[in-house]
């Protein structure tokens, strides 16, 4: 489902700040040689993360589900001097790639990029985080947000990619939802019914949920 018409799709991302070199890079490497390139932000949510990054300057960025590294490097650029990004992912086979991106960019002390699942990685990480991007299966996006709330300061905001999931947040069927579908709707559902933080479902792109621990 396209929540908004492609034509104001279009006109947004045009009057969108232009991607750097390595980000451009980046999107034409993953679109044209890696598996499920609909996955990766891009453009237009990459620079809405790079301002919010930017607007914030987080002491320490967490990220769930790095895949090509795109939207790491957008939040990473909002990092302060001493700064730093902790991106996880559970896919090997993208690490030579992502390591080189990184480098190429000059991130390599900015961003610990961990491979592991992100369930057993994250109960071993200190923080506190000031922002965390979630963007991995969303089957645990649930268990994420518990494992990492009491890891996040008070003024600390969480954001939680594709809340909408194509629309399919909207099925009225119960034999047609699917377990992320309805892993999602749980989420949604937590988070607006817990009181140590404020949301607003942003129908940016497949959906964002930005919560702020209050
Ligand atoms: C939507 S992609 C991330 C896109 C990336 N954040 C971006 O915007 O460019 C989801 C990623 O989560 C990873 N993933 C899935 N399950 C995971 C898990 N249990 N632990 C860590 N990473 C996981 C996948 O390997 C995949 O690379």
């Amino acid at each position: 489902m396209e929540f908004t018409d492609p034509e104001l799709v279009d006109y947004c991302e045009k009057h969108t700040t232009e991607e750097d070199a390595l980000l451009k890079k980046i999107t034409r490497i993953t679109e044209t040689r890696i598996l499920m390139p609909r996955m990766i932000s891009g453009h237009f949510q990459g620079k809405f993360l790079e301002l919010l990054s930017k607007m914030l300057r987080p002491r320490q960025i967490l990220e769930l589900g790095t895949y090509t590294g795109y939207s790491a490097i957008c939040l990473a650029k909002g990092l302060p001097a001493e700064g730093k990004l902790t991106t996880i992912d559970i896919n090997d086979e993208l690490e030579t790639m992502v390591r080189g991106f990184f480098s190429e960019g000059g991130y390599t002390d900015k961003i610990d990029y961990i491979l592991g699942n992100a369930i057993e990685i994250l109960p071993t990480l200190k923080g506190p985080f000031d922002l965390v991007f979630i963007d991995a299966d969303k089957i645990n996006y649930s268990n994420y947000f518990d494992l990492l709330i009491d890891k996040v300061p008070s003024g600390g905001i969480i954001l939680a990619d594709n809340v909408l999931w194509s629309g399919k947040i909207l099925l009225r069927d119960g034999k047609k939802i699917d377990k992320d579908t309805r892993a999602l709707l749980a989420f949604n559902q937590k988070i607006q019914e817990d009181s140590r933080v404020e949301n607003v479902l942003l129908p940016i792109r497949d959906g964002m949920m930005m919560v702020r621990k209050i």
